[in-house]
């Protein structure tokens, strides 16, 4: 039995595993352009974060009606109870679907109706991230809100993804006062290619309450200081920093150091069909990679907890449930 978790940074659109994608091409007659699921497979090989974007943003051709998108979220909800998984906040990319003429009310329908029978069918409890994307313009996301906010009751939250380097977080400002104003809680992605810079200016001009990926913090001490004094939660997701070359070697990853720097640190797996792992799978990657102890790894369920945007009853509720866990050694 996994120790149960809650997951923050994940990317619906990244838990397209190669058999849904032939799946769901086939019964909206698109061709891949891929042989087999075996072949497109062996596609997901990545130098770096902009040759993993264009292969997830190609491979979205396939997803088309509500349905597809429900299919997609049930399944990666049954993959994320099998990894231990009691709450999970899910990132999704409107634009990347409404500039293919996919209406946003059939993407936002289809992931809520899998999201609205998880607690039930999967024992699951959710919450919805609406994220923009840096390198498109702050008119298409200024238009996105807008095509949005008759759904603002399913959405928890804003976030900030895609291409990072070239697109500091300021760039969003007005969207993050748009969010705040329409009582949303905000993340954004920072410091996963981008610089220490990029993290300070989510935190001090979006007023980001918890920082996804965050790793090149640790080459700013002022910043990690900050991050440590107040508790921000960072989302990292080591299977995915391997796989994108942010770092060369798992046993290499920062987050032993984040750790004992006292950071609210938390482990997600963001794209898991591209990456090689769901959330358990980063958990156990790094308990092997990093040599990580029972205290630690009970250390990081119990923070996935203590930074999800629960009431903090619930939170307990969830954190009784990690102190209780036997773990296996
Ligand atoms: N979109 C999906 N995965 C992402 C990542 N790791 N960084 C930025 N944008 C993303
Ligand atoms: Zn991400």
């Amino acid at each position: 039995m996994p120790i149960p978790k809650a997951e923050l940074h994940l990317h619906i659109e990244g838990t397209l595993e190669p058999e849904l994608a032939f799946t769901l091409a086939e019964r909206n007659g698109v061709d891949l352009s891929y042989a087999s699921p075996d072949e497109l497979r062996e596609a997901y090989s990545f130098a770096d974060l902009g040759s993993f974007l264009r292969l997830y943003y190609a491979l979205m051709q396939v997803l088309r009606t509500e349905q597809d998108f429900a299919d997609l979220t049930e399944a990666y909800l049954a993959r994320a109870r099998e990894q231990g998984v009691r709450h999970a906040e899910i990132f999704f990319d409107p634009q990347a679907h409404t500039a293919r003429g996919v209406p946003i009310d059939e993407v936002i329908g289809g992931i809520s109706r899998a999201l609205d029978a998880a607690p039930e069918r999967h024992g699951i409890s959710t919450g919805l991230i609406l994220c923009f994307l840096r390198d498109e313009s702050v008119e298409s996301a200024r238009a996105t809100f807008e095509a949005a906010r008759p759904h603002l009751d399913r959405i928890s939250a804003i976030g900030l993804d895609s291409a990072e380097v070239g697109h500091p977080p300021s760039k969003f400002a007005e969207l993050y006062e748009l969010a705040e104003a329409a009582g949303l809680r905000t993340v954004a992605h920072a410091g996963e290619e981008g610089p220490p810079e990029y993290v300070w200016e989510a935190l001090d001009v979006l007023r980001v309450e918890r920082i996804d990926h965050g790793v090149r913090s640790m080459e700013d001490a002022q910043l990690v200081a900050r991050l440590a004094e107040q508790q921000i939660p960072l989302t990292v997701c080591p299977l995915s920093n391997l796989r994108l070359g942010v770092v060369d070697d798992l046993a290499d990853h920062p987050l032993p150091r984040m750790l004992a720097a006292g950071l609210l640190v938390t482990v997600n797996s963001d794209d898991p069909a591209y990456f090689g792992g769901y959330v358990g799978d980063n958990y156990t990657a790094v308990r092997e990679s990093l040599g990580l102890d029972d205290d630690q790894v009970r250390t990081l369920a119990r923070n996935s907890f203590r930074a999800a945007f629960l009431d903090e009853p619930t939170k307990l509720r969830y954190i009784a449930e990690v102190d209780a866990h036997p773990m296996r050694s």
